[in-house]
């Protein structure tokens, strides 16, 4: 009764399994790379009817590695959080929260790829044609030979983007609008983001064009947002910054094809975002020159570097209350500790003034690494004496006043010699000789073991 089981090839180069033999493999379009796979004869039971293993190719380590090919976007500061520009057949999702600039970053990289002659499909689930049509006016963009398209329909997008062979780019703005007739649930839930995203994965791979997912950050811990595709996509790049603010941030969270430590960042303006090449030329300016009271951290935001700057300021205190202690994006009980640091350990005298802490740009800061920071800002605000302007401060301090180690060292380092910092005052390493502190070019390190160092700086050894 048992049927004449069925002949399967698969390929050699992508291990896709057909059901006839052809010259070309359908999935990844190499030739000649079908062979018979073989086959057991059919178990009576279906449940045992798996396909047989085979032998993989086991290849040496070394070998001759080509680096991928780039699409360059044009926008030297997208290409350089990329790793290079776009790798064909790769997937990138932009993350990121709404209204930060996403859909206007997409627009004028897809049209600075169409300018070079490159094929581009813009698909927008969020806006209209003439939706697009007016912002791509305002940033002068409107003569691209973009292909655009409002459609939230999967299926049609696929067989659109297919239906040609020389697509090189398609967007899709954004993947929590995306719809599939086969998913029983509503856009932007998990399991139609999942599915709509799978679905334009393979078709890109399948077809050798790059794909880029555009995606909302939740306020509800991103439920079905940017975290459910992280695994499914080949590099993750969020665009982050404060909406008050002009300065935007794209951060490689993930990049198999690049480091993930490569940030670009750009300016918000009337005529859309413009790149800003010389990043500390923009936070420096923030800063307004040498002001005592403030003071750069060196931060990390998950596994992400971040600058910011700290700002203090203190005035004599008003009336006979308790004097004030007004906080802006840090911890009012961290900063109560610290100033009873630097009264007793330091000499301040802190307690007669009105503290006023702020962390400039919106950003909240919940590291302990950020208290060495604040000193400085405390210390400069007290004593009337800018920090150095190319100054840069990381590092945990304890009730004694002791500087402790904080985590990640290096990745703060990089990221401060990448902004254009020249100093950095960071905790003593705890063994000498062990973990060899190799300051990135055009840093140097002061390591520091006491807050009383930020008081009298010329007083530390070296
Ligand atoms: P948008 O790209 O629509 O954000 P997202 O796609 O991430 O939701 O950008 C929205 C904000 O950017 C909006 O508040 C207006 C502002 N903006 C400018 O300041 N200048 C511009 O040239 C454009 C197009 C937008
Ligand atoms: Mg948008």
């Amino acid at each position: 009764m048992a049927k004449k089981p069925a002949r399967q090839y698969g390929c050699t180069a992508c291990g896709a399994v057909h059901a006839k033999w052809a010259g070309q493999c359908d999935a990844c379009q190499e030739w000649n790379t079908l062979e018979e796979l073989p086959v057991e004869p059919l178990a009576a039971s279906s449940a045992a009817r798996a396909v047989p293993g085979r032998r993989v190719k086991l290849e040496a380590l070394q070998g001759v590695v080509q680096p991928p090919p780039r699409v360059r976007s044009g926008i030297a500061e997208l290409d350089r959080a990329l790793g290079g520009g776009l790798v064909p057949a790769s997937v990138v999702l932009v993350g990121g929260d709404p209204g930060i600039g996403k859909s206007t970053l997409l627009l004028q990289a897809a049209s600075r790829l169409a300018e070079q002659g490159e094929r581009v499909l813009y698909i927008s689930g969020e806006e209209a044609v003439d939706q697009i049509r007016l912002r791509a006016r305002r940033l002068g963009v409107e003569g691209a030979k973009l292909e655009l398209a409002a459609s939230i329909n999967v299926a049609d997008i696929i067989a659109t983007a297919e239906a040609e062979a020389d697509v090189r780019v398609v967007v899709i703005d954004s993947i929590q609008t995306m719809w599939l007739e086969t998913v029983e649930s509503a856009p932007g839930t998990v399991s139609q983001v999942r599915a709509c995203a799978f679905e334009l994965i393979r078709s890109a791979k399948r077809r050798g064009f790059c794909l880029i997912l555009v995606g909302h950050v939740t306020k509800e811990g991103a439920l079905a947002g940017p975290r459910v595709l992280e695994h499914m996509v080949d590099a993750v790049m969020y665009f982050e910054g404060d909406r008050g603010h002009q300065f935007r941030i794209l951060r490689a969270a993930k990049n198999r094809y690049g480091a993930t430590d490569e940030i670009g960042v750009f300016a918000m303006t009337d005529r859309g975002l413009e790149e800003v090449s010389n990043p500390s030329a923009l936070f420096l300016a923030e800063r307004r020159g040498n002001i005592a009271g403030s003071a750069v951290f060196a931060g990390l935001e998950g596994s992400r570097p971040v600058l910011l700057e700290v700002q203090a300021l203190l005035s004599p205190k008003g009336g006979d209350g308790a004097p004030r202690r007004a906080v802006v994006g840090w911890d009012s009980g961290r900063l109560a500790m610290l100033l009873a640091v630097l009264e007793t350990r330091c000499g301040l005298k802190l307690s007669g003034m009105d503290v006023y802490l702020n962390v400039a740009g919106g950003l909240k800061v919940a590291e302990p690494a950020a208290d060495l920071a604040v000193a400085a800002a405390l210390v400069s605000a007290a004593t009337g004496v800018p920090t150095s302007p190319g100054a840069v401060y990381f590092g945990e301090v304890g009730l004694s006043g002791e500087i402790r180690q904080v985590a990640q060292a290096d990745s703060r380092l990089k990221e401060a010699a990448k902004l254009g910092f020249t100093q950095a005052v960071l905790p003593r390493r705890v063994a000498r000789g062990s973990a060899p502190a190799r300051p990135p070019e055009g840093l140097t390190l002061r390591e520091s073991g006491h807050v009383s160092d930020l008081v009298s700086p010329d007083a530390q050894g070296e």
